[in-house]
């Protein structure tokens, strides 16, 4: 299956390629009757049009379509590969391939959509953060157009694989490992970090969605690890942003919103987790009300740091 997104994000379009053509959509005879099995990645058939996506995968729109088209779509969702495509990048993501590893979402795309508002002529030096499947770092490498190096640090190894097989650039460099500790020592002009951001009581911070520990360390050390008018670019949810405008307060940088969307929060872990729950529609900003067929809404803004 083929994502692509327009580039204002007002329509997600969801095209079969490849093998799907005929295995799902029934282009399974030539013209002269011989059975098809294979087509080339690159051949595609559009499927249907969503518009105005919240959600990479939004089942709830989904079921709404047609009857016929809406099993199209979840068979198609339930591939193996995706393809994203986003104003001309584009990566393809094989869940099964990279265990662990964080697909685009649509914090992604928005991510790369802020991009718009930020000046990347005289950036010739970044890293990203918890670089997931590497979509963002890629679209950075696609536009930045002075760039001569571009980090990409995650801890999981097989989002490190992700990136590395759908990256292949001599200006990208590929680390396995703690963002933290790779920063020692080290500055950039820009550093990208869309980052874990749903606070847990007695918080771990060793997966892709939990914990400030990365956005806290970014914001703190900020002054060491930008160089002269650099700055970071990172992604402040509702769900935490008085923690985080503590940080920025404390730290004494500046911090301007380029971008917004308000989006479901779709991480089962924390729904189906009560006690984790009821922490944050307590103490944080994680909104209950049904609209669009989820509960729980966030903001996300994209927001850029400057010291
Ligand atoms: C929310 S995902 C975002 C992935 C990607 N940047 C994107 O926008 O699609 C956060 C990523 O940060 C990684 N991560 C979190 N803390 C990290 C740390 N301290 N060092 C390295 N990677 C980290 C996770 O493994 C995960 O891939």
């Amino acid at each position: 299956m083929i994502i692509r997104y327009d580039k204002d994000l007002s329509k997600q379009c969801i095209f079969a390629n490849g093998d799907e053509l005929a295995q799902i959509m029934g282009h399974d005879r030539d013209n002269d009757g011989n059975r098809v099995y294979n087509y080339p990645d690159d051949k595609k058939e559009h499927v249907v049009t969503i518009d105005n996506p919240v959600l990479v995968t939004n089942n709830y729109r989904i079921s709404n379509l047609e009857p016929s088209l809406r099993d199209t779509v979840f068979a198609l969702f339930s591939r193996p590969v995706t393809t994203t495509e986003y104003d001309g990048t584009k990566l393809r993501f094989e869940q099964k391939k990279y265990t662990g590893a964080w697909g685009p979402s649509i914090d992604t795309l928005l991510f790369c959509r802020g991009l718009e508002h930020i000046n990347l002529e005289d950036v010739t030096d970044a890293i990203e953060l918890g670089c997931g499947s590497g979509f963002l770092s890629k679209y950075t490498l696609d536009n930045a157009p002075n760039l001569e190096n571009m980090t990409l640090v995650d801890f999981n190894k097989y989002a490190i694989l992700c990136a590395y097989d759908n990256i292949n650039d001599p200006r990208a460099m590929f680390v396995t490992g703690d963002a933290v500790k790779y920063l020692t020592g080290k500055s950039y002009d820009l550093i990208l970090c869309n980052p874990p951001y749903i606070l847990r009581p007695k918080s771990i911070d060793d997966n892709a969605y939990e914990g400030l520990e990365l956005l806290h360390y970014m914001i703190t050390n900020a002054d060491e690890h930008l160089n002269d008018g650099g700055k970071i670019i990172t992604n402040i949810s509702s769900i935490s942003r008085d923690e985080v405008y503590k940080f920025i307060e404390d730290a004494g940088v500046e911090a301007r919103e380029i971008d917004s969307m308000e989006v479901p929060l779709k991480v089962y872990n924390v729904l189906n987790n009560e006690e984790w729950m009821n922490y944050l529609l307590d103490r944080h900003h994680l909104k209950k009300e049904r609209k669009d067929g989820y509960d729980y809404w966030q903001r996300i803004a994209i927001t850029e740091i400057n010291v």
